[in-house]
């Protein structure tokens, strides 16, 4: 099936942005549910990333009936058996959660972690999940102040996420490798 509008379960205006600038050169449009009239807030329970990107994905599709992509991301510790994992986001009141998760983990010498992105793809016809994953350590105190999220702890070669600059950061990250194989995905997927 040729592929000229995908819809993402977002109305996260960076996410857009980013996805559209990777997706262009395939002349893919990509639009946000909000664009596509798709009024839809599905309740993210999965226990997994690639759960939560696919109750997303098919919640739009089912308003849209067209191709959609969603996407779930978050930090797995590893001495924390994995959490935050789909937690992530909820784990602390925005701008605390490094703060917290130092306290949790001032006893714990065992520091490393991982993000993951889980992009999930429906079309009506296909599911495909794309996953991506960034390996590091968490730090003993927070450093810099780019990113967001837990960027200024996840330290990987020397520094943190959030001392890195946006093009470091996209050459590494656990969504940058999911949307690589997205679009990798979607290129196969115009040639059939
Ligand atoms: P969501 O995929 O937008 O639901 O993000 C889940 C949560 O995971 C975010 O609120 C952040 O706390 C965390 N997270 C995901 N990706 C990153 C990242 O690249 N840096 C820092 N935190 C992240």
């Amino acid at each position: 099936m040729m592929i000229d509008r995908l819809v993402m379960a977002t109305n996260n205006k960076n996410k857009l942005r980013e996805v559209r600038e990777i997706l262009s050169p395939l002349g893919i449009e990509v639009i946000s549910q909000q664009e596509a009239g798709a009024d839809v807030q599905p309740v993210e329970n999965g226990t997994t990333f690639a759960e939560n990107a696919i109750i997303k994905a098919q919640a739009v599709y089912n308003a849209v009936k067209a191709p959609v992509i969603a996407d779930d991301s978050g930090l797995c510790v590893d001495a924390l058996d994995g959490r935050p994992s789909v937690y992530s986001a909820r784990y602390a009141p925005e701008g605390q959660e490094c703060a917290k998760l130092l306290d949790e983990m001032k006893d714990i010498s065992e520091r490393s972690a991982y993000f993951e992105c889980c992009i999930a793809f429906v079309d009506g016809i296909n599911t495909e999940f794309m996953t991506g994953r960034c390996y590091g350590s968490i730090s003993r105190e927070a450093k810099g102040t780019n990113g967001f999220g837990y960027d200024p702890v996840f330290e990987r070669d020397g520094k943190t996420l959030a001392e890195m600059t946006s093009n470091e950061k996209n050459r590494i990250s656990h969504r940058a490798e999911a949307l690589k194989k997205l679009y990798e995905y979607l290129e196969k997927k115009k040639g059939e």
